[in-house]
C-alpha cells in the first residue's frame, strides 16, 4: 500500500488518482479541514491527521510499503521548518521503523544552490541529505514550477485578459505538467533506474515568464495585458511586513527566491527523464488546453 502526504494538493490528488486508476491501494493523509471526498470516492483509504504531529505520522505509516511525500507548506499549513523539514524527517524515521520499501520525496529544483533567504529550499535540501543517508530506497524529484499552479491565473486571464507578474519577465523556467510529475512519482517505486537517484523534473520547453501570458492569449484568443511589478516593490512590502510579522517576512523569502531566479531543466535532463520513465513530457500549452478546454 502507498501512503501519499499532501493528498489534497495539486500534485498529491493526481498521485492518488493515478494509483487508484491502476487499482492499487493507497492511504491518503489529509487534514480534517481538507476537501477529500473525491479521494474517498476513488477508493483511497482516508487517514485524517496533522503532519505537525509525529504520532499521526507514525500511525499513518503502519502497514505501508511505499511513501510519496508530496505535501508542502503554505499560508494556512504551518512553517517550512514544521512541514517541509520536520514532517519529512518524521516520515523518514517512521518509514525506517516500518520497513518501507521505497520513499519518493518531492523536493524543488535549485535546492542545492545554497539560497540563504529561502526556508523551503533549505529544508528540502536538508531532507534530501537525511533521506540519502537513511538506508531507505529512495527517489528524489526536483520539479520546477507546477503547471497546476497556473490554472487559477489562466482562469483570471480568461475573464480579464490581465496577467500580473513580479520580477524580470526574461527569467526562464520549465513549467512541468503536474500529471507528468504524478506519473513519474508513482513509477519511481518500480522503475529500477530510478532507485536512489535525484531527477530534475521540468516540461519539454524553456519558457521566459513573458511567454506564459502569450500562451494564455493564444488559448483564449485575446491580447494579454501584462502588468509587471519590479522586485523592489515586493522588497519594500516585505520590509514593512517584517516589522509586524517576522515569520511572514521569513516565509516570503522563498517566494522572493522563486521570483528572482531562473528554474529550468536542461535538454539533457529532460531526455534522461523521458528515457528512464518512458514518458513524453507535456508542454504547458497542451496541459492548459486539456484542463481549460479552450
Ligand atoms: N507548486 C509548485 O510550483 C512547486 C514547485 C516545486 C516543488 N513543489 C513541491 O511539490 C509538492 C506539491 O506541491 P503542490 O503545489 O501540489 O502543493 P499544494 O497544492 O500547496 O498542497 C499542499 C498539501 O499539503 C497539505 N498540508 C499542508 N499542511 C498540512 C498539515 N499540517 N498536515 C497535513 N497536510 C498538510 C495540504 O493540505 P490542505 O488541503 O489541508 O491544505 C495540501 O494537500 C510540494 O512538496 C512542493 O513543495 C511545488
Amino acid at each position: 500500500m502507498f501512503l501519499v502526504t499532501g493528498a489534497t494538493g495539486g500534485l498529491g490528488r493526481r498521485v492518488v488518482r493515478l494509483i487508484r486508476e491502476r487499482e492499487q491501494s493507497v492511504r491518503a493523509f489529509v487534514r480534517f479541514t481538507s476537501r477529500y471526498s473525491e479521494l474517498e470516492n476513488r477508493g483511497a483509504e482516508i487517514f485524517i491527521g496533522d503532519l505537525r504531529r509525529e504520532k499521526d505520522i507514525e500511525k499513518a505509516c503502519k502497514g505501508i510499503q511505499y511513501i510519496i511525500s508530496s505535501h508542502g507548506s503554505n499560508e494556512t499549513s504551518g512553517s517550512a521548518q514544521e512541514l517541509d523539514y520536520r514532517a519529512n524527517i518524521d516520515l523518514i524515521d517512521a518509514a525506517k521503523k516500518e520497513g518501507v520499501k521505497h520513499f519518493v520525496f518531492i523536493s524543488v529544483l535549485g535546492c542545492d544552490r545554497g539560497y540563504e533567504d529561502a526556508p523551503v529550499f533549505k529544508a528540502k535540501r536538508q531532507v534530501e541529505k537525511y533521506l540519502q543517508a537513511s538506508g531507505l530506497n529512495y527517489t528524489i524529484l526536483r520539479p520546477s514550477g507546477l503547471a497546476s499552479n497556473l490554472l487559477p491565473l489562466a482562469e483570471r486571464f480568461r475573464e480579464t485578459g490581465i496577467y500580473l507578474s513580479i520580477g524580470d519577465l526574461k527569467n526562464r523556467s520549465s513549467v512541468v505538467s503536474t500529471d507528468d510529475l504524478a506519473k513519474i512519482a508513482v513509477d519511481s517505486v518500480t522503475v529500477a533506474a530510478a532507485k536512489n537517484q535525484i531527477f530534475a523534473v521540468g516540461g519539454p520547453e524553456i519558457l521566459s515568464r513573458e511567454e506564459i501570458p502569450r500562451i494564455f492569449g493564444r488559448i483564449f484568443k485575446r491580447e494579454p495585458i501584462i502588468i509587471n511589478i519590479p522586485l523592489f516593490v515586493l522588497d519594500g512590502v516585505r520590509a514593512v511586513l517584517g516589522l509586524l510579522n517576522p515569520e511572514l517576512q521569513k516565509s516570503l523569502g522563498t517566494f522572493r527566491t522563486l521570483l528572482a531566479n531562473e528554474f529550468f531543466c536542461t535538454p539533457e535532463e529532460i531526455e534522461r527523464l523521458e528515457t528512464i520513465f518512458d514518458i513524453k513530457m507535456e508542454s504547458l500549452e497542451k496541459f492548459l488546453i486539456r484542463y481549460l478546454g479552450a
